[in-house]
Order: structure tokens, then sequence, then C-alpha cells
């Protein structure tokens, strides 16, 4: 009888800090799923609108987009790893999105790029601290930190773009393939986001 009360006793505690102390990170794994769709979806559309530049004619705003489509699959990559090292596996998908004139193209990528940095990230950044999901903090973090840098960049197309200056624009990006961070024209010796070496960053136009 005693011995059956120490096993009660047991299981009970066992039970308590597997339910009931158990981490609930169920926000955070729905944050990165729609982390990894907007990702997913802004690479293809960027590849989109990179090809229409290019038959626009504007082949350096073509490089830039060509860029930052290889920055936000670098971002897709790195939250489905965090995904799976949660053990949770991502639902199918197909990114939709309409592609239309360059100029329009360039204020969509613009608009996707402000709400990402105005609400998205921060949201799903303090989420995850909150969850304590210190992958998911990381891989958020470095996504977010490179969108800032996507929306100057388009910031500054758009700008030249509409003072006809297209020619004006860089002719050369490079892009970390740790974390997305996209230079216009060289990077320095180590990323200024995840202090990757030069060596390992993908380089756009010439
Ligand atoms: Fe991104
Ligand atoms: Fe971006």
């Amino acid at each position: 009888m005693k011995s059956r009360s120490l096993f009660t006793v047991i299981i009970a505690l066992f039970a308590i800090s597997v339910f009931g102390f158990a981490k609930d990170q169920t926000k955070t794994i729905a944050n990165i799923k729609a982390a990894i769709i907007g990702e997913t979806t802004a690479s293809a559309k960027y590849a989109a609108y990179s090809q229409k530049a290019k038959e626009e004619g504007f082949a350096k705003i073509a490089v830039l987009f060509e860029a930052a489509s290889k920055a936000e699959s670098i971002h897709a990559t790195n939250h489905r790893a965090v995904l799976e090292q949660l053990g949770v596996a991502m639902e199918e998908f197909k990114p939709e999105f309409t592609v239309k004139s360059t100029k329009e193209n360039l204020e969509d990528a613009y608009k996707g790029e402000s709400y990402e940095i105005a609400t998205m990230y921060p949201e799903f950044i303090k989420q995850a601290q909150k969850e304590t999901v210190n992958l998911a903090l990381i891989s958020f973090n470095y996504a977010y930190q490179t969108e800032k840098k996507h929306q100057a960049l388009y910031k500054n197309a758009i700008e030249q773009l509409k003072a006809n200056k297209e020619n004006s624009l860089p002719s050369k990006y490079m892009v970390c393939q740790t974390c997305g961070n996209t230079y216009d024209g060289e990077a320095p010796a180590r990323c200024g986001i995840s202090m990757t070496p030069k060596e390992r960053f993908i380089t756009f136009g010439a």
C-alpha cells in the first residue's frame, strides 16, 4: 500500500512536469508557420518581379529583386529549420501573388517589407521572447534586421525610378548566407547582423 501511494505521487509529479509546466509554444509555432509562408511567397514574388524588371529594361532593379529573392529564401530556410527543431511539420501551401509593372512591383515590395518591420516581426519576436523559443528569436531577428535594409533599398529604387535615374542605382549586391543580410556593393569583412565572414556571401550583379 505504501509503495503504491509513492508510485501515485511519482506519476502525479511526472504528469505535472510534462503537462503542467510544459512550455506553451503554440503561438510561436503558428508565427513560424506564418513567417515561412510570408518569406517563401516574398522570395517567389521577387524572382518574378526581377524577371519583369528585366523585360521592362530595368536591369539594375532586376538585380535588386534577384538579391532580395535569395535573402527571403534564406529566411524561409532558417524558419523551417527552427520548426523542424521543434519537431513540428509544415503544411503544404502555394505562394500567391500578382506581377504588375516594375513601378507597382517596387511599391508592393516596399509595402510588404514595411508591414514585416512595423507589425509582423516585432510581434513575433515579442511572443518568442515570452515563450522563450530561442531559435525562433534568432531566426525572426535575422529576418527583421534584413527587411529594414530591403525597405531602404526599395525606397531608393522607387525614388530613382520616379526621377528617371534607374541607371544611378547599384549594379551589385551581396547577400549573407546565414541571415540574408543584403548589402548594395561590397559587403564588409563580417556581416553586420550575423558576423558571418564575407567569403560566405553570395554576389548578384557586378
Ligand atoms: Fe525576409
Ligand atoms: Fe525582405
